[in-house]
């Protein structure tokens, strides 16, 4: 996964673009929103046609219609509202006309539908992640997201946030800032998680999980790791951490999540793995870090023993 790495200082924001933020927000909130009426609202007809579902890396990682749908909507969206400023998505990956920049260009970082199995079996828990991320999204440890919205299409509920400005989730009933769990025991943790597509990665992340369960409150696997983050910080769960999430998973849910008081951060699974996104109140965080790194670690060691 491309992530921002908290050891390396994010690039210092101009008086210009910090008065920029909010209204940024406001289009992330707009954007994510729209999309997400579009998912809902042609959902039925769109996955009822033949040709309506395909599969990417694995024959169980999905792509519907929908996806591809929402993913050009938001791109057009965008063309149009904010012209010149380069846009990955999941689906289409960056756009190679515009180059990666340095200094304050924004790239803004779609999930056109974060959590695609369950919008195919026609479960709520789905989203649609926009984010504007400074740096460059397709390096690791060089990106760091200043504005953030996941919608919600089932509720009709947006989490948003930007750099400095807090957290909060709106909806029908108005807004709400949000703000972590207090969570200080690792034993009483609720930690919710997800799984990779790939057999093999599956594997390692059952084997750490029989070393994280034991340990903490319970475990939660609802299927989307954008709603995983937003419920991290609305203190729905109390910690999130998964290994192999890509940047589009995570990129809005990682600022809502610290900006209601999360420690966000990656951790080392070992040495030469890929390394895992993981947020938490502050004061769990040492010891949950410890916890998925040595489970990790471990889990690595006896695959590799039980392949020889
Ligand atoms: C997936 C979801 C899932 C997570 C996977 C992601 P997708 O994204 O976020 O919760 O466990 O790692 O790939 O494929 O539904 O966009």
């Amino acid at each position: 996964m491309n992530r921002p790495d908290p050891a390396v200082a994010p690039p210092s924001l101009s008086e210009e673009l910090r008065a920029a933020l909010p209204e940024l927000r406001a289009l992330a909130v707009d954007l994510a929103s729209d999309a997400g009426r579009l998912v809902v609202r042609e959902r039925a007809a769109a996955l009822a046609g033949s040709g309506a579902v395909d599969t990417k890396s694995t024959a169980t990682d999905v792509v519907t219609v929908m996806d591809r749908r929402s993913e050009q909507h938001l791109r057009g969206r965008l063309a149009r509202e904010r012209p010149g400023e380069r846009v990955l998505g999941e689906e289409e990956g960056v756009d190679v006309r515009h180059q990666a920049r340095e200094g304050e260009a924004l790239t803004w970082v779609l999930d056109p539908i974060d959590g695609t199995v369950n919008y195919l079996y026609g479960s709520s828990e789905y989203a649609v992640s926009v984010a504007a991320v400074l740096g460059d999204p397709t390096r690791a440890d060089r990106w760091w997201p200043v504005v953030g919205a996941v919608a919600h299409p089932a509720t009709s509920r947006v989490f948003h946030a930007h750099l400095g400005g807090g957290a909060a989730l709106s909806g029908p009933d108005g807004s709400t800032d949000l703000t972590c769990s207090s969570a200080e025991r690792l034993d009483l943790t609720l930690l919710s998680t997800g799984f990779g597509y790939d057999a093999a990665v599956r594997r390692e992340q059952a084997r750490a999980l029989v070393e994280i369960l034991p340990e903490v409150r319970d475990i939660r696997r609802a299927g989307s790791a954008a709603l995983d983050m937003c419920r991290v910080a609305a203190g729905l769960v109390d910690a999130y951490a998964e290994r192999g999430v890509h940047v589009w998973d995570v990129a809005a849910g990682w600022l809502v999540a610290a900006e209601a008081g999360a420690q966000v951060s990656t951790w080392d699974g070992g040495p030469s793995r890929p390394r895992g996104v993981l947020a938490c109140p502050p004061a769990v965080y040492p010891a949950l870090e410890a916890l998925v790194s040595r489970a990790y670690a471990h889990a690595c060691r006896v695959l590799e023993t039980s392949d020889r």
